[in-house]
């Protein structure tokens, strides 16, 4: 599964515009194996929700966070019920930007989750370990506090439909991009902290995307990983044509 993250880029004009060119790039063999998710601002979802259902583009409609409320006072926030009513599948929830930005914490994560799942979407679950954490060797210590958070209490076949990205943080937006090697450590042992939080099928079944400056060029490395099932994209993305450049490097060899 390779993931757009549009982050707060393009206004709802300039989403038509991208979609339009993906739609038009995006060949049937390019998404035969490969799910294609974009997860544009909020106020882009009804122009994309639209233009996707009207063309039938392989394009699976995604958004980047959401409240864990269904309703209520909470001004400035959208709630997930509003995202699935719009035909919103997938939702980024506890991206590194939420969590250093805005103070999102783990008790948040893990609610935010839930919400998504009681409205019948698909949460695409993200972890990863600062600069720092990792120089100090702490990386799988932070991987494993954060999943514990978030799944624990989960039914386990939920688990199994999910999709998690490790983000490393010091690699995204940085150019510095992880080794498809240490992607892959990382990735084996997301799997296997899910596979003890809800058991070996979940492990087995779950999606893990690796995410943190990929492009064109490095996309095929990770894939190529045995525990790397997809790709979450932030800058690269944002241009229909290097995302699909993307897209089809990730199409699955093995
Ligand atoms: P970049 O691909 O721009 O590094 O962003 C990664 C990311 O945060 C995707 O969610």
């Amino acid at each position: 599964m390779v993931s757009g993250n549009w982050k707060m880029h393009h206004d709802h004009i300039e989403a038509l515009h991208t979609v339009r060119d993906l739609g038009l790039r995006l060949k049937p063999e390019d998404v035969a194996r490969v799910d294609v998710s974009v997860h544009p601002p909020f106020t882009d979802l009804r122009t994309v929700q639209t233009l996707v259902e009207a063309d039938r583009l392989p394009v699976i409609l995604g958004a980047q966070h959401c409240n864990d409320h269904d309703r209520g006072a909470f001004t400035g926030e959208v709630s997930p019920q509003m995202l699935a009513r719009l035909g919103v599948r997938y939702v980024v929830v506890g991206h590194s930007e939420r969590r250093h930005l805005f103070g999102m914490s783990d008790e948040a994560v893990a609610a935010t989750l839930a919400a998504v799942l009681r409205h019948g979407m698909t949460p695409i679950l993200c972890v990863g370990e600062t600069g720092e954490e990792r120089a100090a060797g702490r990386t799988e210590e932070r991987l494993s506090a954060q999943l514990t958070a978030a799944l624990t209490g989960a039914e386990p076949a939920a688990v199994a439909a999910m999709v998690i990205a490790y983000e490393p943080v010091w690699a995204i937006g940085t150019g510095n991009a992880a080794t498809a090697v240490d992607a892959e450590d990382a990735c084996l042992f997301v799997r296997q902290s899910v596979e003890s939080v809800a058991g070996a099928e979940a492990g087995q079944a779950i999606r893990i995307q690796y995410g943190g400056s990929v492009n064109a060029e490095n996309a095929a490395d990770y894939m190529a990983e045995p525990d790397v099932d997809g790709l979450l994209v932030g800058g690269a993305s944002l241009d229909a044509a290097s995302f699909v450049e993307i897209v089809r490097a990730s199409a699955p060899r093995r």
